[in-house]
């Protein structure tokens, strides 16, 4: 089979990998792809949301599969174009991808569904929002409606941090039509956990538990960022916590969905926060977590494209999941500023050296190539993720596998992983 892989990041080189592994496989694509893809896919460029070029491109080339890492050619609707295409792709078509698109339109499915949520109101008026904040008191979370790239959430310590977050995203638009609508909600404290599952509409298999690090410095401090690493299992996500989550979460809004007449295919992923061991969802994406997808994929025995094309054909319950006992770590290197303006095209080397050891993989997320040497060209250059018998033995794998690894103004947690090691 030929597969194209849409997406540049770390968790589409571990898409990437985990496809080159599979028994169907002749030909990876991947669009556009980075450095680390290249050699295992074509990277092709097309404009990623020029869905119309795309679909004549996997007729052309005779691509059997699409599978769509990030959320935002799925909200703009990629998978309804394949689809009436006649094209077979992996993601959730654009209705159904407003469960992360739109905040509001999540947080109503939660509420009529009765799902476990922070209680919240939706607003189109910044000065009804600040009213309601000023009565609500702080600490308290504003969110934009629509897309941010991750930045459309304050967590406000106060209530002026709060009123300046509303009119950041209601007056200035700093996120643009995502910050038409906004909601204000309860703050949750607890522990977060990412809780992934493929699903068909009907069946529903979860994955194994992550935990991302969202803070870009030690001890969880500083600005949130995309995620400077992750690392599974969860040990916050007991077997009865999972049994608890699949109950109280994933299986109502997936059947949530089909009463509103959606069909939901693909990844379902819910954003939780644990509290007195009760999951409380903070937001659903409609995709695989980055970086959780690459401790996650490590694990994962069963073949990619099996499953993909049992979520595309409906037929999920055939497929039986299988994990690596082991646990896995990923930890992030991330370029000097980021998540502020970040430097670009710095050398980086080790990586060959790091080839050499065994269950430890470097995931490309902004790498290119510059007169044939491998450079960062982005904020999140690198996902150095390594297998262990237990988390603590990936975990010193990952870093003795970062010593080996190079370039100006790198910067990564030396912390990831600690909250999980005091746990077991
Ligand atoms: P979200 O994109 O909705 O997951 O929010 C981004 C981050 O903001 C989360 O990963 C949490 O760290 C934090 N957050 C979001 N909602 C809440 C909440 N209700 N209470 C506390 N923290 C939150
Ligand atoms: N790592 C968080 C996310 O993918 O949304």
């Amino acid at each position: 089979m030929n597969v194209l892989v849409i997406g540049s990041g770390g968790r589409e080189h571990a898409i990437v990998w985990k496809v080159s592994k599979s028994r169907h496989i002749d030909k990876i694509y991947c669009c556009p792809g980075n450095a680390g893809i290249s050699e295992l896919a074509e990277c092709i460029n097309f404009d990623d949301n020029n869905f119309g070029a795309l679909v004549d491109f996997v007729k052309y080339e005779g691509i059997d599969l699409t599978i769509v890492g990030p959320e935002v050619p799925l909200s703009k609707g990629i998978a309804d174009v394949f689809e009436k295409e006649g094209r077979k792709i992996l993601g959730p078509n654009m209705e159904a991808a407003q469960l992360e698109g739109s905040k509001v339109f999540a947080k109503d499915l939660m509420r009529r569904y009765g799902i476990p949520t922070a209680e919240y109101k939706a607003f189109t008026s910044c000065l009804h929002a600040e009213d309601y904040v000023g009565m609500k008191g702080a600490p308290i979370v504003i969110k934009a409606d629509g897309l941010a790239a991750g930045k459309g959430v304050i967590v406000a310590e106060t209530v002026d941090e709060a009123i300046n977050g509303l009119r950041l995203i209601m007056k200035d638009r700093a996120f643009g039509d995502a910050g038409n609508r906004v909601i204000v909600e309860e703050c949750i404290h607890g522990e977060e956990a990412s809780f992934m599952a493929f699903t068909d509409g009907k069946t529903i298999l979860p994955m194994v538990s992550s935990q991302d690090h969202k803070r870009v410095f030690d001890g969880d401090n500083g600005p949130n960022t995309g995620g400077m690493g992750a690392y599974s299992p969860a040990p916050v996500i007991t077997e009865k916590l999972e049994s608890i989550i699949m109950e109280k979460v994933m299986r109502p809004m997936i059947r949530g969905l089909q009463s509103e007449g959606i069909k939901y295919k693909g990844i379902l992923y819910a954003g939780l926060m644990i509290k007195n061991n009760q999951p409380y969802v903070l937001e659903f994406n409609c995709r695989l977590g980055d970086p959780e997808t690459q401790p996650v994929f490590s694990r994962l025995k069963t073949d990619l494209i099996d499953i993909a094309l049992a979520i595309i054909d409906e037929k999920l319950s055939d497929i039986n999941l299988e994990w690596k006992p082991d646990a896995s770590v990923c930890i992030v290197i991330a370029s000097k500023g980021y998540p502020g303006v970040y430097e670009k095209g710095k050398i980086i080397t080790g990586l060959d050296d790091v080839k050499k050891m065994n269950d430890a993989f470097v995931f490309h997320a902004g790498t290119a190539f510059n007169n044939n040497k491998l450079v960062t060209s982005g904020g999140r250059v690198l996902g150095v993720t390594a297998l262990g018998k237990d988390i603590k033995d990936a975990k010193d794998w990952a870093y003795m596998a970062i010593e080996k690894i190079n370039f100006n103004g790198m910067h990564y947690r030396k912390d990831i992983a600690d909250r999980a090691i005091k746990r077991q």
